[in-house]
């Protein structure tokens, strides 16, 4: 589908995305700008576990596979 993870593949964007949107990896990690970080709907518990286990976690990370 058309979450961030598929877009930025489709714009060329080199963006992992080791287990192709599963919530298994944390590959497909990015940082959302503030403006944005508030409108998204919260991670549900996987991505947060997903996250919790990623490296240079910030605190606008979310996993792009999970942004639609
Ligand atoms: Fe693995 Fe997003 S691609 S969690």
């Amino acid at each position: 589908g058309d979450n961030v993870l598929y877009l930025a593949h489709k714009h060329g964007i080199d963006l992992e995305g080791a287990c192709e949107a599963s919530l298994a990896c944390s590959t497909c990690q990015v940082y959302v700008s503030d403006a944005h970080f508030d409108k998204l709907p919260e991670p549900v518990e996987r991505e947060d576990d997903m996250l919790d286990m990623a490296p240079m976690l910030q605190e606008n990370s979310r996993l792009g596979c999970q942004i639609i």
